[in-house]
């Protein structure tokens, strides 16, 4: 950046010395001075740059941000909390949150190319779920994953849908909830999803929390934002995938309801924090200001992947997308490889993490 601007200014100099040298002799000879002065003077603006950007000066009055932020990183990333992590990554008191375990890391990193490209990377904090992860993302790209004890084991992680996986996935709103009592809004994104459009600019207003219908059933554009009714089971079928929380007392309530929830349910969930969530939504409708998200702009899977018609009559207004409704690993991979989706095969170098071994 900083040579691309520096040659940039030079041969721009340059070429204002070519169109020069065709004036009167006299003028042009105190113009050649003033513009040699202009260069040394550029050639040690950019040495300046150059130091501060590649030695530590530490104490130095003319670069004190890069002092705060390497002081404030750990030195064994095991003592690295979620304050630290949170303080060192958000952006104007936003930070955006996933949670990965190792096998999930290709997943990660495509996530992370769809937003670094709407420019958000900076706020991305990854909730790494065992060691492996937060040693290898820390490594690549520093201060930006964070591990909440205790670890997810290695055969546990492989073992989706597992109790063991379970006690996991069930962590996610006391992370939030510790987030937003710290005083950060909280963007929560399952990384096996993929940013088309920046969504931010969806979040109008200040509604306690933002999230999309899991649901397939088609809805006219102009739908509503409240909470929709319950189906005829009596229940709603809100996606815990994406969730967008203002630090306020409703957001607050509403993930500790979903956390009692979870330990009162957990038996009867089999593995999905959803049901949970929808549960908590339900009886904290009074006390939460919440706002659905357009259906057009965050569609779940279910429909993005198998309604052809009606992906075209919304052309260019998605937002995320959501590889659900779909079981197995490998084939979300495909699905996504179909769907021009997967980006981390060619567009690597745009993710923060680069390319993954
Ligand atoms: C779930 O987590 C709790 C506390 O971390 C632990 O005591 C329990 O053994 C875990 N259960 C499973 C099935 O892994
Ligand atoms: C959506 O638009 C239709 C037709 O223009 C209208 O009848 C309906 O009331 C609108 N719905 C909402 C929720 O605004
Ligand atoms: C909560 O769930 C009950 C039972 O399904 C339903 O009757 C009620 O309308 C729901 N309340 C809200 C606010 O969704
Ligand atoms: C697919 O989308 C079209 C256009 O919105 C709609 O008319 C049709 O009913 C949908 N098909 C299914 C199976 O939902």
């Amino acid at each position: 950046m900083l040579e691309t601007d520096h040659n940039k200014a030079f041969a721009k100099t340059m070429a204002q010395h070519k169109s020069f040298s065709s004036s009167p002799p006299s003028r042009s000879s105190v113009l050649n001075r003033y513009i040699s002065l202009l260069n040394g003077f550029l050639f040690i603006v950019s040495i300046l740059l150059l130091l501060g950007v590649f030695l530590p000066w530490s104490g130095s009055a003319l670069f004190p941000f890069q002092n705060t932020i390497s002081s404030s990183l750990p030195s064994n990333w095991r003592d690295y909390s979620l304050s630290q992590a949170a303080e060192f990554v958000a952006k104007d008191g936003t930070v955006i949150v996933c949670a990965v375990s190792y096998p999930f890391l290709p997943f990660l990193n495509n996530w992370l190319i769809s937003v670094s490209r709407q420019k958000h990377q900076d706020k991305v904090l990854v909730i790494a779920e065992d060691y492996a992860t937060l040693y290898k993302v820390n490594k690549k790209w520093p201060g930006h994953a964070v591990l909440i004890p205790p670890a997810l084991d290695s055969q546990t992680a492989h073992k989706f849908g597992s109790p063991g996986f379970f006690n996991f996935t069930s962590r996610r709103p006391q992370h939030l909830l510790q987030l937003l009592e710290l005083g950060y809004s909280v963007m929560y994104n399952d990384v096996d999803m993929v940013w088309l459009q920046d969504p931010f600019q969806y979040l109008e207003g200040s509604h306690d929390a933002y999230f999309t219908d899991d649901r397939t059933t088609i809805k006219p554009l102009n739908h509503s934002h409240d909470l929709p009714l319950p189906d005829r089971n009596g229940v709603t079928y809100i996606c815990s995938c994406m969730i967008f929380l203002r630090p306020t007392n409703g957001a607050k309530v509403l993930m500790k309801k979903w956390i009692d929830e979870l330990h009162a349910g957990s038996k009867a969930y089999e593995g999905n924090d959803q049901p949970a969530f929808n549960w908590a939504l339900n009886k904290t409708a009074h006390q939460v200001d919440v706002y659905l998200l357009p259906q057009a702009a965050f569609p779940t899977g279910g429909l993005y992947f198998k309604n052809e018609t009606w992906v075209k009559e919304t052309k260019g207004k998605h937002v995320i997308i959501h590889n659900n409704y779909i079981i197995g690993y490998d084939n979300k991979m495909k699905r996504f490889q179909d769907f021009g989706l997967w980006l981390v095969d060619d567009h690597s170098l745009e993710s923060p993490l680069g390319k993954l071994e």
